[in-house]
């Protein structure tokens, strides 16, 4: 009985070990993420301008964006737990990431998930994105700019898991994109 009871208690150690070791890694891992830069290399990708293609990219952004960026795409809150920190999709109208982005931004960020100096997003899904092709994304890109500007107040984010609760300077490129 007593070995059994060691045995158990063994592996609840080893158990919790496994748990520091891995929560240790994936703090690291955070912290990586926001620091890091990847060079990729720029892609040029036609962005047209005429109404049919700004209707096509109209009905790949209402599917795909406006969930988390909001229906007029002025952005809202993604996450708000306090033990996590809070984080708001940004502002993609020509008041707020729009009034910053050069075409090649916009596919930057849409397909690699990177800010303009190459900073990696954390929660933005681009994964997701880099399938649509060329096309697909030139409309889209073209309706994000055909957007009106919408101002929107929204909060700096804040992530407590990666970084004592404050985000890094340098990274984070929508510190500024309000
Ligand atoms: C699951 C929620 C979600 C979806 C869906 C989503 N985004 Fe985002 N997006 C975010 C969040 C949160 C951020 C803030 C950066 C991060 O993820 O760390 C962001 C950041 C961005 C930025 C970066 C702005 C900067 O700081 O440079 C752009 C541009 C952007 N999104 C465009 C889009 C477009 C276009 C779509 C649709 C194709 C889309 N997003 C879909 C959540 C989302």
């Amino acid at each position: 009985m007593k070995k059994i009871i060691k045995r158990i208690g063994i592996s609840i150690l080893a158990l919790l070990g496994l748990l520091l070791v891995v929560a240790g890694s994936m703090g690291l891992m955070g912290q990586r993420d926001l620091n890091k830069t990847r060079a990729i290399q720029s892609q040029q990708v036609n962005i047209p301008t005429d109404s049919a293609s700004i209707a096509a990219g109209q009905r790949w952004a209402t599917v795909l964006c406006t969930g988390c960026h909001g229906e007029n795409y002025a952005g809202s809150k993604f996450m708000d737990v306090p033990a996590l920190g809070m984080v708001c999709a940004p502002n993609l109208t020509p008041a707020g990431v729009g009034r910053y982005y050069r075409d090649a931004d916009w596919v930057r960020a849409i397909r690699y998930g990177l800010n303009p100096q190459n900073k990696a997003f954390v929660i933005m899904p681009s994964e997701n994105f880099q399938y649509l092709s060329d096309e697909h994304l030139g409309q889209l890109t073209a309706y994000l700019k055909s957007l009106p500007p919408v101002r929107a107040d929204l909060a700096l984010p804040k992530l407590h898991f990666f970084e004592h609760g404050h985000v890094p300077s340098g990274g984070y490129g929508i510190a500024t994109y309000r």
